[in-house]
Order: C-alpha cells, then structure tokens, then sequence
C-alpha cells in the first residue's frame, strides 16, 4: 500500500484533527498532552468505528480486534508497509499517525512518528533513534516562523517532518535533513500521507545541503546538553559538547542562506559561570557578517534542568534517576554551567555594512504566532537606524497599540501612562507628555519632525529639546514594532490546528 492508499482510507474515515477532536473532546484532547489516554477514550464511550478504531489505534495506543481495523484501513497492507502489526485476532500500531492540520484551512496532512513511550504512565524505555512526534517545542517553532512566501526552505532536523509540513505552504522547495535515517523514512512517510511534496536527505547538519542556499532555514535542533556518557537520544542530544551543535549551526549559517535569507531556531544555551551570556553568544556570531536577534524566553537552573530531561527520558522513579542526576550535575560543573538560557535566535543575511546584533531576555507573555514580528524585524530595523534627517522626514504610524494609564484612585492625573502592543511579543512602553503626545499624534500621515513641532509648540517647549527627548523613545518604538514605518503585509499565521 502507499502512503497516498492510506490517505485515502484515513480521509475515508473521517480521520482528520477536526474530526478526531470532535470525537475525544477538550478533556481528551488535554490528556494527550499529558500523555494520558484516559480522558480521550471514556468520550470514545466504547465505540469501534472506522473513526473510533483508527483513534485507538494510532493515537492512543490501543490493540484493537482485527474486524474493527478493517473496516477503516487494509489492514495486510498496513502490515506489510510496517506501519502496523497483529497480534492474534487484534491489530496494534507499530507507529503514531495523527492528523495535522485542518481541512478548513486547506491542509490536512497526517504526522507519522514513533509511539509515545511513557503513555499511561507505563515505563517503556526509549530507543535511542526515537522519532518525536509534534511536540510543544515544535509548535513554538512553528508559531514563530516567518511565513512570508519563499523560494526554497531548509528544515534541519526534520525528524516526523512537522516543520515542512508548515513550509510547504510558503516555500516553492522545502528540503528536510536528519541525521537519523529512522526520522527520514517517517517524514517521508508523512510527507506521503500528507501529499506534500518534500526533499527528504539523511546526514548530519548542512552536510546532506552542501553548496547550496536557502532563503529560510527552521531548526528545533537536538540541544540538550548531557553527559557523553549514558545513553544518547538523537532527537535531544546531539554528538557535541554542551551547546557546541547549536553554536556550530550558527557559525556555519553563513554558508547557506541567500542573500536576504535568515535562520530561525528555538534553541538552548548554556550560561557559563562568570560569563555575560550576551557576550557568549555574540561570539558565535560576530563575524558572521549577519543580524541577529537572540531572545531569551526562559532560564532554567541546573537542577530544574536535570530533572526536566532525566523526567523526559523516562527515569522518574528509577533506582538510575540519582546517580545519572549526580553524573549530569559533575558534568555541568566541570563546564562552569550553572543554568541554562531557553529561547528564539534569528539570524538574517541582511548585507548590512555593520550587522545590527541584539540580545534580550522577554520571559513575559506574548500573543504567539508572532512569526510576523520577525518578518518585519528588517524593515523595523531599517526605520529605527535612519540617519535623524531621514528619521524626521519619516511617517511612521502607531501600530495596535493602546494607552494605559495608571494612578491612585480619584487622582486627576496619572502616575504612569503606558503603551502596550495588543499583539506580537506584549510589548509595553512607559510615556512622558513629550513623547506620549508625540507617539500618539504619529499616523502615518504627518512627518515625525511635524509632529515634534506641534507637540512642542502646544507644549510652549523648544523643538529641539523635544526632539532630543522623543528621538531615542521613536528610535525603541520603530525596532520593538510599538510604531511602523509604513503598511505592512500581514501574512497569516501559517499555523494549523493538531491533536495532542
Ligand atoms: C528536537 S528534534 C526536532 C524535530 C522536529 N524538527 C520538530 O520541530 O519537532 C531534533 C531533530 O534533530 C535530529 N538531529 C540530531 N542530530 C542531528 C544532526 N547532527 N544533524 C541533523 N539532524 C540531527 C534528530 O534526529 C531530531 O529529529
């Protein structure tokens, strides 16, 4: 049977995210993301068809009877592409097929993976090529992707195949890559299911796309940073040491994007005793010759970190658990790391003459996707560095901002007045009345230097020191998006619907 074969019968069977959600519920939906099946399979209320059968089946791990499995896929023929395998009179999944994806937004693709170990709380050991499904990282990556149109996309590290599921709707080509030949042949699988039309190559970082160039470059890379010694996961752990895989993709980076082109990656760090991690990673960069845009979502202390990754290797409640703790703690020290930075890189083949590096940490909320902050990252940029003439003589326009003011209660005036974006990443600025007036008044229709006159002059202030006052909080606003240089395209988030 091929993939399109099974598609066919999947789709047959109404097996598609709106579908399987409708049939397991919110409830059965939260406990799959809690690997628990429980929820889901009580709202299946005993039910044993096609569409029953198949959630069963692929997602919640189930045996079912061989009758029930037949009437919703050829069941020989999902034993012979492996997919599946009997055992007496029932069927059981050999791999985890799900819907990604939603018909109503015109993609319902299926993602093709290895079954969740630890499911129901079973303690089934993980092997070391494990294929991950589409898990919270890949949906944070694939929320802060930029989905403008491109010509051709990188995927490295595809492993079930989630990230060009995503890019093929915006790149003309999409190659995905991966060390593990196990993650190649079930994207290929879901690529296949899918009908999506993706360049599949096995080998380890850009060693599979030699020569070449990409306009977009999305990783999720293998970047947990273990001991060398025990056993090595290859969808979390790479073969360098501490965060080397990652600095490794950054330097390189260079070699492979086209002009204009950037890198996106959700990604790990570690912070060095004694080292600003700002200056740590600008090392990898600097030199590049691009922009870049590291944020820092979240830091995690050594020990949160262990115990995050000792958990996800399945080792809570094992006699292993201390001694690996201990092994992975001697490790960490003899590097100097004592917490680990969590967060989104940007870099960008921009050609400037001096690329424009920033680091920051933004752990407060956002309003994801934000793949659009970063499409109009260069553009902000760009406004945000002009020469003052050039500035002055600019009509930037508020973006989706509103005003808060805060103050004691009855108070005539406020304490604070604050600008606040109601979308991308939240950010908020605290305004004076120089520079409040000023932000406010900005529509896009007057020159930043009108504005400053009129301000000044309802304000009886000298224009030039209103200016020297307002310049430096218009510079911020234009390169955190508060204010927009001109109409910008918002090209839809790109981010479809999945279960689990
Ligand atoms: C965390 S998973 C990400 C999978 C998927 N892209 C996603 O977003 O969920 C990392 C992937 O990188 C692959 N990988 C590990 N080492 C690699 C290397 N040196 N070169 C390329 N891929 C590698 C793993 O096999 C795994 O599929």
């Amino acid at each position: 049977m091929t993939a399109a074969d099974l598609r066919t019968q999947l789709l047959g069977a109404s097996y598609t995210t709106d579908d399987v959600l409708e049939r397991i519920g919110d409830a059965g939906q939260r406990g799959l993301g809690r690997n628990s099946t429980i929820a889901a399979d009580v709202a299946l209320e005993g039910s044993m068809d096609p569409l029953a059968c198949l959630i069963r089946l692929f997602i919640l791990q189930q045996d079912v009877p061989g009758v029930s499995a037949g009437q919703a896929i050829n069941v020989e023929a999902a034993v012979q592409a492996g997919w599946v395998e009997r055992c007496q009179d029932d069927v059981r999944a050999l791999v985890d097929i799900r819907p990604y994806g939603s018909p109503d937004d015109g993609a319902s693709g299926f993602l093709v993976s290895d079954l969740t170990p630890g499911m129901d709380q079973l303690t089934t050991p993980t092997r070391p090529d494990y294929v991950l499904g589409a898990s919270p990282a890949s949906l944070t990556l694939a929320e802060i992707t930029m989905r403008k149109p491109v010509d051709r996309a990188l995927d490295l590290g595809t492993g079930c195949g989630v990230q060009s599921l995503h890019l093929v709707r915006h790149a003309t080509t999409v190659v995905g890559t991966d060390l593990n030949p196990r993650a190649v042949d079930l994207a290929q699988v879901s690529a296949g299911l899918s009908g999506a039309e993706i360049d599949l190559r096995e080998g380890s970082l850009f060693e599979p796309v030699a020569g070449e160039r990409f306009d977009l470059i999305v990783s999720n890379p293998p970047y947990v940073m273990s001991p060398p010694e025990g056993q090595r996961l290859t969808y979390r752990e790479g073969e360098l040491m501490a965060d080397g895989l990652v600095e490794a993709i950054v330097r390189q980076a260079p070699e492979y994007l086209a002009d204009g082109g950037s890198l996106q990656l959700l990604t790990n760090w570690a912070i060095v005793d004694g080292v600003d991690w700002q200056d740590r990673l600008r090392g990898w960069v600097e030199g590049t010759g691009l922009d870049c845009w590291i944020i820092e979502r979240e830091r995690l202390d050594a020990y949160c970190y262990i115990e995050m990754w000792l958990t996800d290797a399945g080792l809570a409640g094992s006699p292993e658990w201390e001694p690996a703790y201990r092994r992975w703690l001697d490790y960490f020290q003899g590097l100097g790391i004592s917490e680990v930075g969590m967060g989104w890189l940007l870099l960008t083949a921009a050609g400037r003459a001096e690329p424009h590096l920033r680091f920051e940490s933004w752990p407060h909320a956002v309003a994801q996707p934000v793949g659009d902050v970063f499409v109009r990252n260069l553009a902000a940029i760009d406004a945000a560095t002009l020469p003052l003439t050039e500035l002055l003589a600019s009509r930037p326009r508020l973006a989706d901002v509103v005003q808060e003011t805060i103050g004691e209660p009855g108070a005539q005036d406020p304490t604070h007045v604050v600008l606040r974006q109601r979308g991308g990443l939240l950010r908020a600025i605290r305004v004076g009345t120089a520079d409040g007036a000023v932000l406010g008044a900005l529509d896009g229709e007057l020159t930043l230097g009108q504005v400053i006159s009129a301000v000044a002059s309802v304000l009886e202030a000298d224009p030039t020191n209103v200016a020297a006052e307002v310049i430096p909080v218009v510079r911020d606003a234009l390169r955190d998006q508060l204010l927009l240089p001109e109409r910008v395209v918002d090209h839809g988030s790109g981010i479809q619907a999945s279960v689990g």
